[in-house]
């Protein structure tokens, strides 16, 4: 009984949507217009109304990868099977979990958090947030509901849902945005484990980045990435990346892998940070000066040359992006002195490319200048 009532109840709510202004309405105890899948959802019910028509949506990517203030494209089409002859409203609605998002212990359940990107019905649409004016569907052909979104920022990663709602039956389904670009491990200029979780976050935006998420601290590992000082990720989790095991790091007899300490207390304990760096509009160069400089000098410089001195992030993402090769020591912004190699030489520091790192030496020492225009 309670299975036949609840597609009725499904297509009375359907109708009540129709009927409320600009598709924005709400239903008490519903969070928006669109949350009625608790009483249609996939259980087949809607099939009794369809003759056994079902509703696909699919996504032939399941993750996509983009630059740093490109458009990225999320593709995700729907279609009926059987072929329906009399065309259905169907509703599309874009949400998403941004890949930055801390999972805490209080809502472990990540789906809860889904905020919304963009709805559509016919030629009706609304973005959100910091999406408003950004986004808009591709609608190349019938059925394609791909998400185009526009001027990629850094903390546009995530997790995209696309659901297709057309009042009886509900589906969905998910795709990653990624950026390309590269992690960095990042200390405090007072030295190892000085930045709580904000501090961290922080640091990594004035560098010109943002947290690493775990997902980019597993690829950079994957790639090489290995270091043995714990820094904090994205999702407030504190981790390290090891691909040589050895005492002191976790252990020889571990394999190689992340290491982690789990969830920490985001106010009290402090490490390092890994942050994530993509690609720059600009350009990082070393400038050309006849002599060296001090600290307060090298930031002189950079802006008598139209420029700014550069930020670290911005030296890493010339670096692994640009392929930004350079064998002399320049000061950044944070009062580091640094310099990339692409290709290792000798003198040109370790065997394997990387940036490699002065620390942060006193202001009043002489080297060049990486700038950014
Ligand atoms: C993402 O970054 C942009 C630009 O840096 C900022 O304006 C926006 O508020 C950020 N959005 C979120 C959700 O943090
Ligand atoms: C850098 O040198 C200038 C002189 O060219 C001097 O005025 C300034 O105090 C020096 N800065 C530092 C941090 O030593």
């Amino acid at each position: 009984m309670l299975s036949l009532l609840r597609p009725l109840l499904a297509a009375c709510i359907y109708l009540l949507l129709l009927l409320l202004p600009g598709g924005q309405g709400r239903i008490a105890g519903y969070t928006n217009g669109f949350h009625y899948q608790d009483i249609s959802n996939g259980n087949g019910n809607g099939e009794i109304y369809f003759n056994g028509i079902r509703l696909h949506v699919e996504s032939p990517q399941a993750s996509v990868s983009a630059t740093r203030g490109s458009t990225a494209t999320l593709p995700c089409h729907y279609h009926y099977e059987p072929e329906l002859t009399t065309p259905r409203k169907t509703r599309v609605k874009w949400s998403w979990l941004p890949a930055n998002t801390v999972i805490t212990h209080v809502s472990p359940e990540a789906f809860l958090k889904e905020t919304e990107v963009m709805v559509a019905m016919g030629n009706r649409h609304r973005s959100y947030g910091s999406f408003r004016g950004r986004v808009r569907l591709r609608r190349s052909a019938p059925g394609d509901l791909s998400l185009v979104i526009n001027e990629l920022q850094l903390n546009d990663t995530g997790r995209y849902r696309c659901e297709v709602i057309d009042g009886l039956e509900d589906e969905s389904v998910t795709v990653d945005l990624e950026l390309r670009g590269v992690v960095f491990p990042y200390h405090s200029q007072k030295g190892r484990y000085h930045f709580n979780f904000f501090g961290a976050q922080q640091a990594c935006q004035d560098q010109e980045a943002t947290l690493a998420t775990f997902e980019q601290l597993f690829t950079a590992w994957e790639e090489g990435l290995d270091w043995c000082n714990a820094g904090w990720l994205a999702d407030g989790t504190v981790q390290y990346p090891i691909t040589a095991p050895r005492d002191g790091c976790g252990g020889e007899n571990l394999a190689p892998g992340l290491r982690s300490y789990g969830q920490r207390d985001r106010i009290l304990h402090r490490y390092d940070a890994f942050c994530f760096a993509a690609s720059v509009k600009g350009t990082v160069y070393f400038l050309e000066h006849l002599t060296k400089l001090n600290f307060t000098e090298a930031i002189e410089v950079c802006a008598s040359d139209g420029g700014q001195i550069a930020k670290v992030g911005q030296l890493y993402a010339a670096w692994r992006l640009m392929g930004l090769d350079r064998c002399v020591a320049g000061w950044l912004a944070d009062g580091s002195v640094r310099y990339p190699v692409t290709k290792a030489r000798s003198n040109c520091g370790p065997s394997q490319p990387g940036v490699r790192s002065f620390g942060f030496p006193s202001p009043h020492l002489k080297f060049g200048v990486y700038c950014y225009r």
